[in-house]
């Protein structure tokens, strides 16, 4: 089976994560910009969560391409920084609640879902977002002084477990 990893990212955890996976799987991970064709047997779709949504650049891509992935297989992966499931002003949000976004965007049932960490360097960030990510820090009952200690070599260690665990299957 071929299997066709496609990403969103925009600081570079979905990239690794579409990287690793690619490497498990025997396939290629794409960039949404590099995708000329749906060629793999199965597609794994990846992107970050920014404002409570999938990458938008993601979101317009699979609206863009509704209809040749029309019967496809498909798995789709959401990262993110808020793990679990939380109530935020009367909505649920969380890692398990946006990956399920997906679901709106395809057509036919999934292979898989997962919501996997993510990770943000905020001094890549602009005031802008760097306000977005506080919300989301309140939401984990993080203080704007924690905002530094997120590691962004988590993903690396994901993705390796993720390696890792396979080579052991
Ligand atoms: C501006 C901004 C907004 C974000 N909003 C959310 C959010 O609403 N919920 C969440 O769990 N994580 C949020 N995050 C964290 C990202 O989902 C996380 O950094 C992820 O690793 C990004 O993936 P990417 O680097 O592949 O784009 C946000 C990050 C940024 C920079």
């Amino acid at each position: 089976m071929q299997v066709q990893v496609v990403y969103a990212s925009r600081h570079g955890a979905s990239r690794r994560y579409a990287e690793a996976i690619a490497e498990v799987l025997e396939g290629e991970a794409q960039s949404i910009d590099a995708v000329k064709s749906f060629w793999g047997d199965a597609i794994v779709f990846v992107t970050g969560v920014y404002g409570h949504s999938l990458n938008k650049d993601m979101i317009q891509f699979l609206a863009e391409h509704r209809s040749e992935l029309y019967g496809r297989m498909w798995a789709g992966v959401a990262v993110s920084l808020i793990p679990g499931e939380v109530e935020w002003h009367g909505s649920k949000i969380g890692g398990p609640i946006y990956v399920r976004q997906y679901l709106q965007l395809l057509e036919r049932p999934p292979l898989a879902l997962a919501d996997l960490p993510g990770a943000v360097s905020m001094n890549t960030l602009n005031d802008e977002e760097r306000e977005q990510v506080n919300e989301v820090f309140e939401i984990l009952g993080m203080t704007p002084a924690d905002l530094d200690k997120v590691d962004p070599t988590l993903v690396w260690k994901v993705a390796n477990r993720i390696k890792e665990i396979a080579r052991q299957c």
